[in-house]
């Protein structure tokens, strides 16, 4: 057995016994900022050039968001570049605040003031790390040393911001984070916090935004939540923070921890679209706003274009959106399996006919229309299939209503063309076993033509069939009357040796065809043990009825269908 697990060091929980967060629910969309062009443009690959970084940020501005990190100006020249793009070329919305990222340091914090110069609303991101970790590894100094740091750099952000207000109407606000936060003993961060806040002069009608970062998420979501509640009860200042966080997702747990840090109290989220981000990634800012849609609260983010957004992503992050990621992934609509087929088939079903308001789709936690999805097909058809997913298929791509005892009949059907093809089949493909089993099946009894027209007999009306059927290579007239065109046509068949069919269940409707409207019978009838169903479709709704009958009676008798 691999012992490698015994170098790793548990984390500790957090002793927090009156934690409140359980008990609570979250009503209301936090404040959203995106730091797709920061923290998921340093984790690239090849990092965006300019136009990409500013095509992504106007669909952040369309997406709604209204606080967007662009970027560590400090750090390279590109950086600097892109920032003085956005505020030279007047391309940040006013009611969208630029946010920039820079280390506690003065060179850098100098440099990033030159940076934001005559831009509108802008918050100045600045951080140290804090961890136990980094403390005892990376700076070899104590808590003191780092806390100084934050002040400092607080001080001087601090004093440039008054510098620049002197010469222009600038809006500045302040974000502080303790980096690594998660790593770091909660009585430290709030220590640091607090500090901050003081160097920074905030009020309650001035907040600065306290950032938490799960920085490597180290510990299971409840941890991280208790984190969370434990700096904001005990903080001094708290009433002059907003409290921020900023979730990565190294244990895969980045979406639930975020959530529960919302109900320990957090009121602002930082993520990324898709978690693209370093390492694991960031949170998924996407994910965390269509759960919120999804349990009936307003995320105060547009999503309706997913494919469009995506696209824009793929092309500027080069990076992929897995097919089962959650909301957006190619297959998180689809239900192959024939149990779900069914049951997604009902609840639409169910919500047509009860005109619900609200969406009751088993399977499908969101209704892919609101994510502008609702042309792709819900249901697949493999072999794992069922009887129901076929159906679902002919009505929602076709307009065909299979009657109910007729899914098993055509399930059957479809079920053997996947076992035979080995593979996933598409909705034409279903459509054209649709077409080949019953709408061009053309013997063994073939009409030739026909006439149908009632009249008179004493008091009652009769109905009569009048045509030929070629059949065996020869053509042979019949006719037959009865109560309606369909007892008229089996009087018909009668003459040419088709009886004891019996009638077991009919049912029609219309369904377009071009620019007309055609009727559909599907015809069920019994034949000594075999029971079959037939479809007949013409612009009149007698003979589409006459059609499906001859269709379950040359299916019955082995039935010529095109070759394929
Ligand atoms: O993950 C992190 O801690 C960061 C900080 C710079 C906020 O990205
Ligand atoms: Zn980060």
């Amino acid at each position: 057995m691999n012992q490698g697990f015994r170098k790793y060091i548990p984390f500790q929980p957090i002793r927090l016994p009156d934690r409140t967060w359980p008990d609570k629910v979250i009503t209301k969309a936090p404040i959203w900022c995106s730091v797709d062009l920061r923290d998921g443009n340093q984790a690239l690959v090849n990092p965006m050039n300019l136009e990409q970084k500013l095509e992504f940020f106007q669909m952040l501005c369309e997406i709604g968001f209204k606080e967007i990190e662009v970027g560590f100006p400090s750090a390279s020249e590109t950086e600097y570049e892109i920032l003085r793009t956005l505020i030279e070329q007047d391309l940040i919305p006013d009611d969208v605040t630029v946010q920039v990222l820079v280390q506690a340091r003065e060179h850098l914090i100098r440099r990033t003031f030159e940076a934001i110069d005559g831009a509108k609303n802008v918050i100045v991101h600045f951080y140290n790390s804090t961890s136990t970790l980094q403390r005892k590894v990376v700076f070899e100094t104590d808590m003191q040393g780092v806390v100084d740091i934050a002040v400092e750099g607080a001080r001087l952000i601090r004093s440039l911001t008054e510098e620049m207000q002197k010469t222009s109407d600038i809006n500045i606000r302040y974000e502080y984070s303790p980096e690594s936060f998660s790593g770091t003993e909660v009585e430290n961060s709030v220590w640091i916090c607090d500090r901050v806040l003081e160097e920074l002069g905030a009020t309650p009608d001035n907040k600065v935004i306290i950032n938490l970062p799960n920085t490597v998420e180290m510990s299971t979501p409840n941890t991280f939540a208790d984190q969370v509640e434990y700096c904001i009860r005990h903080m001094k200042h708290r009433d002059s923070a907003i409290i921020s966080v900023h979730p990565h997702n190294d244990r895969g747990c980045g979406i639930a921890a975020t959530e529960l840090s919302v109900m320990a109290g957090a009121e602002r989220v930082e993520g990324t679209l898709f978690g693209n981000g370093e390492r694991t990634g960031n949170v998924d800012i996407m994910n965390l706003a269509l759960n919120l849609y999804s349990q009936g609260v307003d995320p105060e983010l547009e999503f309706s274009h997913m494919n469009h957004i995506k696209e824009v992503y793929e092309a500027c992050t080069s990076m992929k959106v897995h097919p089962r990621h959650p909301y957006a992934g190619e297959l998180v609509f689809t239900a192959f399996s024939g149990s779900h087929q069914d049951a997604i088939n009902k609840g639409v079903n169910y919500m047509a006919r009860e005109h619900s308001p609200y969406w009751e789709v088993p399977y499908l936690p969101i209704d892919p229309a609101d994510l502008g999805r609702q042309y792709e097909p819900i249901i697949r058809i493999n072999s794992q299939s069922g009887k129901g997913g076929a159906a679902f298929v002919m009505q929602q791509s076709f307009g065909y209503q299979l009657p109910k005892a007729m899914h098993p009949e055509f399930g059957a059907i479809v079920k053997k063309a996947c076992d035979r093809a080995g593979r996933e089949i598409s909705p034409d493909e279903v459509f054209d076993l649709f077409k080949k089993e019953y709408l061009e099946v053309s013997g063994p009894y073939e009409l030739l033509n026909y006439r149908v027209f009632t009249d008179q007999e004493g008091d009652r009306v009769v109905a009569h069939f009048e045509g030929e059927i070629r059949f065996e290579g020869r053509t042979h007239p019949v006719a037959g009357k009865g109560n309606g065109p369909i007892d008229a046509f089996f009087s018909a068949l009668d003459q040419i040796g088709v009886h004891d069919f019996e009638f077991v269940s009919y049912s029609e409707h219309a369904v377009a065809a071009g620019a007309d409207s055609k009727a559909v019978s599907y015809i069920q009838l019994r034949h000594g043990d075999k029971i079959i169903f037939g479809v007949g479709m013409d612009s009149h709704i007698s003979i589409a009825s006459i059609k499906g009958i001859l269709c379950a009676v040359n299916r019955t008798c082995g039935g010529l269908r095109p070759q394929a």
